[in-house]
Formats: structure tokens, C-alpha cells, sequence
């Protein structure tokens, strides 16, 4: 089956054609043959700027569509359908993200089902998040499920998203935690902002931070930071307090400009309380319910140090972790793609004229 997935949640436009077989199991295998993303850069704003966001949407859809549909003929006609070539179903975000973002692609699928005649599923973005980070890639396009049981904990981190979903089983989710104000990568975005560095932040924190531990092999002291929630008995983030307590240390420099040495060991020291709360929670979920499998997605996850830490602790925890390649990490619409795969298999369609886009979408199903 190819799928055409189509993603705007965000900032970020996405446009892929993917080829799979098999059900969700041993046998599964698919092949990315396009996966075009055309990421918005909104640095002037500090963060993403919702209308300037959609038209950018609607001038990148088509360009994407013809760069992926280049390698993937057109039907010429409804009535060819797939026959040609073309792809059998259209598997679009409709959630959670920025709702102006999201009814651009909604109403780009609603034209390609309609010139196409193909049918449409609804996929739930972090959905797609989750069962990209259970393949295995045995080339930078193709894959298949990585070997692994259930239940699979899933963290997923990102600028939108901060949320640890429990699947006891294939395409099951249960939140069993989530950040009760920022998500972590909207913190780094914000600290990174207080000290004049370019948005997206994290990157360049993290920069920063591999720079510090050069230099000191522990943070020097002056700069300690708080490990927000870890020692409370429950699931849940917060990192607005986090924020606030790096705003404090830069407020100290007012009128002067911020030495280099000091972004360096505050974005350490940032990166590190990041770090010990996400593998903190994630330890206690694991041990919680007993998961064997632990998988990671959304922006933040390509951060080095947080990934290491990770991989650090649930070995020793006995528990398998899986991360994707940072391009299917990231957003983008080959997941999306992917997850509506699954649903097409179980011919959960969705009749265009229903599509709506959901801000909020929870993932239950
Ligand atoms: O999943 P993603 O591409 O899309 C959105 O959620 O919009 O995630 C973007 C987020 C941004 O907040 C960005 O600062 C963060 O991921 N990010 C990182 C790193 N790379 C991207 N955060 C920490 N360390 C990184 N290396």
C-alpha cells in the first residue's frame, strides 16, 4: 500500500509518500520514498507566529507535493486510481498542533482525496511520533519494527509536547504523564531567548552545554538550578519554574551584557536538570508498570546528552530503549504516513467532508 502522509501541526510543512506491507508484527516492512519537510524559521518572533505559520503552509504544500509526487507518478485520472502509481490512501494530522496550521492541511488532503479519489485517514500527530520510534532502520529509508514487547513507554519531547503515553498494546495509549505547564522544548526555546540566541534554542544550549563541560568537569557552583517535580510521587512535568529560576540568574546582569562563561554553565546546568527530570520520570514510570521498552520522540530527543542519560539509565533499568534517526524524529510527514497505514489496514477512513482539525486531540484510540 503507499500512503501520502501530509503534516502542519506546527512550523514545520511535511510531505511524504510511503510503501508498506505487512501487519503490525515480525512480517512488517516499509520504505520512505519521499519525505520532503520545509522547516519555517520564525527567529524573529522567538517561537512559532500561527498566521504566518498557515501561509507558509499553503505556499510549501503544493511545491512539497510536486518534489514527492516527481517520484511518484500521478493517477492521471480518478478513475486510474492507485493503478498507476499512485497512492491508495492520504494520511493527515489532524492534531494536536496549531489549528490554523492543521486546517491547511486538512484542506489540502480534502482536494487530493476528491481530484484522486482515494480515502483519507485522520492521524493523531504524536501517534505518528510514537510508531516511528518503534522501527528499525536498516537504511536511511527503509525499515521495519524493531524487536521489542509490550508495554512500550513512550516519551515524547518536543516544542509543543512533553508526555509519557503507556501502550500495553499495538496502537493502545494511556497518558500516564505530561507536563503541566511548558513543554521542555518550549524551556529551552525561552532560555535560550533570555540569552540572546537564535530560536529554535535547544541546539544552541546544547551547544553551549557540551562547551561547559569541556572546561569543568562539574558545574562550578553559583549556578544551581531546581529539578522541578522530581521528588513528587506522580508522572508529571513542569518546567515554568525551571525558566523562571534561570530568568533569576540572568536578572543579575542587567544593563551588562551576559559573559560567555555564564551562558555556558547556565545552559549546563540548564540541560542537566532537563535531563535528571526526564530520566527520573521515565525511571519511575518504568518501574511503575513494568515496561520493558521505552521509546523516544519529538525535537528534544536529538539533544546528545539527554539521549546518552537516557540510554544510560534504562540500561541499567533492563529496559530496551529505541530512538529514530533525528530526520523521522523531528516532525515531519512520513510518520504520519505510517501510523495511517495501520489505520488504513483496519480501514478506518475518514470521509473528507468530516475531517476537523483539533488542537487538543488526545491520543485514546
Ligand atoms: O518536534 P519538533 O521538531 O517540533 C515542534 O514541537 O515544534 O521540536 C522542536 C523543539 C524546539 O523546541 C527545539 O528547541 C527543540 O525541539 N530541540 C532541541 C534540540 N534540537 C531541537 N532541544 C534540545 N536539544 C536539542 N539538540
Amino acid at each position: 500500500m503507499k500512503v501520502l502522509g501530509i503534516e502542519t501541526s506546527a512550523d514545520d510543512t511535511g510531505v511524504a509518500v510511503i510503501e508498506a506491507a505487512g501487519t503490525f508484527g515480525p512480517g512488517f516492512h516499509f520504505s520512505a520514498l519521499a519525505n520532503e519537510v520545509a522547516s519555517q524559521t520564525h527567529a524573529a518572533y522567538g517561537g512559532i507566529y500561527p498566521n504566518l505559520a498557515k501561509n507558509e503552509h499553503k505556499k510549501n504544500l503544493p511545491i512539497l507535493l510536486e518534489k514527492v509526487m516527481a517520484r511518484n507518478e500521478k493517477p492521471a485520472s480518478p478513475d486510474e486510481g492507485a493503478s498507476r502509481g499512485g497512492p491508495d490512501v492520504i494520511a493527515v494530522t489532524v492534531g494536536p498542533g496549531i489549528e490554523p496550521c492543521l486546517w491547511t492541511g486538512i484542506t489540502f488532503a480534502q482536494k487530493l482525496a476528491a481530484d484522486w479519489n482515494v480515502p483519507v485517514v485522520a492521524v493523531n500527530h504524536l501517534e505518528g511520533h510514537i510508531i516511528m520510534s518503534m522501527m528499525d532502520f536498516v537504511n536511511p529509508s527503509s525499515g521495519s519494527l524493531s524487536e521489542f514487547e509490550f508495554p512500550v513507554l513512550s516519551l515524547l519531547i518536543s516544542g509543543g509536547n512533553t508526555q509519557l503515553v503507556l501502550s500495553k498494546e499495538p496502537m493502545q495509549y494511556e497518558v500516564v504523564g505530561k507536563t503541566r505547564d511548558d513543554a521542555v522544548g518550549e524551556a529551552f526555546d525561552k532560555v535560550a531567548r533570555m540569552m540572546g540566541l537564535p530560536y529554535p534554542g535547544g541546539p544552541h544550549i546544547s551547544r553551549l552545554a557540551a562547551e561547559a563541560r569541556k572546561t569543568h568537569e562539574a558545574s562550578p557552583r553559583g549556578f544551581a538550578l531546581p529539578r522541578p517535580m522530581l521528588r513528587e510521587g506522580n508522572l508529571d512535568f513542569s518546567f515554568s519554574g525551571l525558566k523562571t529560576a534561570v530568568l533569576r540568574h540572568v536578572e543579575k546582569w542587567q544593563g551588562k551584557t551576559l559573559p560567555f562563561e555564564f551562558k555556558k554553565e547556565i545552559a549546563r546546568e540548564f540541560e542537566e536538570a532537563c535531563a535528571d527530570v526526564l530520566v527520573g520520570k521515565t525511571l519511575r514510570a518504568v518501574e511503575e508498570y513494568g515496561v520493558g521498552t521505552v521509546v523516544t520522540s519529538g525535537g528534544v530527543s536529538a539533544n546528545a546528552f539527554i539521549r546518552l542519560r537516557l540510554a544510560e539509565a534504562l540500561a541499567e533499568a533492563g529496559a530496551k530503549f529505541l530512538v529514530c534517526p533525528p530526520q523521522f524524529s523531528t516532525d515531519n510527514a512520513a510518520m504520519i504516513a505510517l501510523a495511517g497505514y495501520f489505520h488504513a489496514l483496519k480501514k478506518e477512513f475518514t470521509d473528507p467532508e468530516n475531517l476537523t482539525a483539533n488542537g487538543n486531540l488526545r491520543l485514546t484510540r
